[in-house]
């Protein structure tokens, strides 16, 4: 008999990146990264497990209904579907169906998203509802990072301090909800994933020096969050950001994820700042700007950056919760 489960994840953005792979295979990463779990930027994803049959279909929500999904696509699904159905020691066919809330593959980490409710929901169908410290690792098994961080709500850090396939709260939403305002210049796929970003960033001649700043910074941003110190967070984020994409653009070949409208919404923070509106902004690997500000703020934000005619559509987000079953399944 088959079995189906369904589970949200949110999406979420980093405020320190993870850029750079010390090893592909088992997902090694550089550095710790930090980010903040969103709350309306979510995949919804349901599996179906059948012990009887074989194979898999992908299917894609979209404004015309279910479509079925791109090959790539369906190949990266297959595999994280697979190599969790090993850990369980079980066989069979899967369907699996997801919808994004937010543009995919637009530098707005639809891979975190996507590959934590992926995991969940699998994890689900299998009859193994996975929480707590037991779920990074199948996260991880899809080969995205970020994702293993989408599974807890408010602040989080992956990898933990000590183990590679954990991660660590640095702080609860509760603790402070934060808005994201999400300028979008560019809704289409981005050119170079972040696999590929990951790859070529230790090629760049400032990866070695960004290494030895990193720690500093990163306690900058776990105190900043502990203390609600917007100013000082903003300070480190807005420094982060830059030199991801300082990386991006030095690194061999070089990755120019920018566009005008990025430059744009970047000129129109500061004049906010100077104009008194405390925000700050940050990228992941792709055009589209993160804009942070205390909720407060968010309106004023929201509508100066959709007066920006390079401006597709901005998404108003916050600190959210993190990956979850939906109730119904
Ligand atoms: O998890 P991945 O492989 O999609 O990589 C994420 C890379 C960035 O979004 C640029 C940074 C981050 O830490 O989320």
């Amino acid at each position: 008999m088959s079995r189906t489960a369904t589970a949200i994840a949110p999406s979420n953005i980093a405020l320190i990146k993870y850029w750079g792979l010390r090893n592909e295979s088992l997902l090694v990463p550089y550095n710790a990264s930090i980010s903040m779990t969103l709350s309306r930027s979510r995949t919804r994803t349901t599996v179906e497990f059948d012990p009887d049959a074989n194979g898999i279909e992908v299917w894609i929500g979209s404004d015309d209904g279910p479509q079925e999904a791109p090959d790539g696509f369906s190949r990266r699904v297959e595999e994280h579907v697979h190599k969790i159905a090993e850990r369980f020691d079980v066989s069979g066919g899967f369907s699996v169906w997801t919808e994004n809330t937010f543009p995919a593959s637009a530098g707005l980490a639809s891979s975190a998203s996507g590959f934590a409710a992926l995991a969940v929901a699998t994890c689900g169908a299998l009859g193994h509802p996975v929480t707590g410290s037991e779920a990074p690792p199948l996260v991880l098994l899809g080969g995205s990072g970020s994702a293993a961080r989408s599974l807890a709500g408010g602040y989080v850090q992956w990898p933990s301090r000590n183990l590679r396939d954990k991660i660590e709260v640095v702080a609860p939403r509760d603790h402070w909800v934060l808005a994201d305002v999400i300028a979008v210049v560019e809704s289409a796929p981005k050119e170079v994933s972040s696999l590929e970003g990951h790859r070529r960033a230790p090629s760049s001649p400032h990866f070695g020096r960004r290494l030895e700043l990193l720690p500093a910074r990163s306690e900058v941003v776990r105190r900043a969050i502990q203390q609600r110190d917007f100013e000082r967070l903003s300070k480190a984020v807005e420094e982060e950001a830059l030199e991801l994409h300082l990386i991006a653009m030095s690194c061999r070949p070089r990755i120019m994820y920018w566009r005008p409208g990025t430059l744009e919404v970047l000129a129109r923070v500061r004049e906010l700042n100077e104009d008194g509106v405390p925000c700050c902004f940050t990228m992941d690997a792709g055009p589209n700007v993160h804009v942070l500000c205390e909720p407060d703020d968010e309106g004023t934000i929201a509508e100066a950056l959709s007066d920006l005619p390079v401006v597709e559509t901005v998404i108003r987000d916050q600190t959210g919760h993190g990956a979850r079953f939906q109730d119904d399944s």
